[in-house]
């Protein structure tokens, strides 16, 4: 942090999150909260808690599309994803993640995919992984004025050369890419930068290097916010639990006992029960049952019915 470590407000009811906001907040040493949101009552629940930032996070692909990594998931899943949580966000300032193989070719297929985040589900701005030449992808996009959050440390896209889902930058000289790659994505635009299972220490030199916030997810408290995956937090997801992660409730139990009782419920008939059902007016179901009897009458005697409708 900046400035002395201070609680930081939920924004203000209506009053929409900008990149002006995050940076006052990052000069106030408020904390900025992130959280990624999928569709559209994950982001309704964003709202409603007042978080700052929405991640349209390309961990959906394991989250809520069940891959087995971030690397399958297409731009048009993403889109999907972004446009149903457009509609249930308000405030917070929402980001679309730029999934794997949609920005790396050239910084025209970076804009495209930029622009398509923007133009077709109304996020705000983008996130890409990496620096170098993903720099310079970021700094394409942002000449054609869309806001790019950066994404270092441990980046799930490119796991596999990181030797796996591990913390990175715990030698010197690792540590030292990794904090060249968040200042390659500063100096390339970036509006902040998020920064992924990285030693606390490591995150203290970036931070005292960076002059945009900073967002961590297992970088330890010192950074300018923190970010978490939505089904991680609150217990959805049944995957792996990285050490970074805090759970604050265990909705999957929940929903599991929940969907149980439903099947007990309705192999045993208790339900729907008499307040679960509608009703018909007395006199509609006389008249039904007369034209039941009419229709009836007239099928047992094969005679043309023409009174209400046949059977
Ligand atoms: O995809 C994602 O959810 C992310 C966050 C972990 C930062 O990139």
């Amino acid at each position: 942090m900046s400035a002395a470590p201070r609680a930081s407000a939920p924004p203000a009811k209506g009053r929409p999150v900008t990149l002006s906001t995050l940076a006052e907040k990052k000069a106030l040493g408020e904390p900025i909260v992130m959280v990624t949101a999928y569709d559209y009552p994950s982001a309704e629940v964003a709202e409603a808690a007042g978080v700052d930032v929405v991640l349209v996070g390309d961990s959906a692909a394991m989250t809520v599309l069940g891959y087995e990594s971030t690397v399958p998931v297409s731009l048009d899943e993403m889109l999907m994803l972004a446009a149903a949580v457009r509609r249930g966000l308000r405030s917070p300032l929402l980001v679309g993640d730029l999934p794997f193989a949609s920005y790396e070719r050239s910084d025209e297929q970076a804009v495209a995919s930029a622009q398509r985040f923007v133009k077709e589900a109304g996020c705000d701005a983008v996130k890409l992984e990496r620096g170098g030449r993903s720099a310079e992808r970021a700094r394409a996009i942002v000449e054609a004025g869309i806001p790019v959050m950066g994404h270092v440390g441990l980046t799930p896209q490119t796991a596999t050369q990181l030797g796996g889902y591990r913390s990175q930058g715990r030698t010197a000289e690792r540590a030292l890419a990794v904090l060249r790659e968040a200042l390659e994505l500063e100096r390339a635009g970036c509006f902040a930068v998020v920064l992924e299972a990285i030693p606390r220490e490591l995150t203290r030199e970036i931070v005292a290097r960076l002059t945009v916030p900073t967002i961590g997810i297992g970088a330890g408290p010192e950074t300018d916010g923190q970010v978490l995956v939505f089904h991680d937090l609150l217990g959805i997801y049944g995957g792996h639990k990285p050490r970074f992660v805090k759970r604050y409730a265990e909705l999957r139990d929940a929903m599991v006992a929940g969907v149980r009782r439903y099947c007990e419920e309705v192999r045993g008939r208790a339900y729907p029960g008499d307040e679960h059902c509608y009703e018909m007016a007395p006199d509609e179901l006389e008249r039904l049952r007369s034209l039941l009897a009419e229709a009836e009458e007239a099928a047992a005697t094969e005679e043309p019915f023409t009174g209400g409708p046949s059977l």
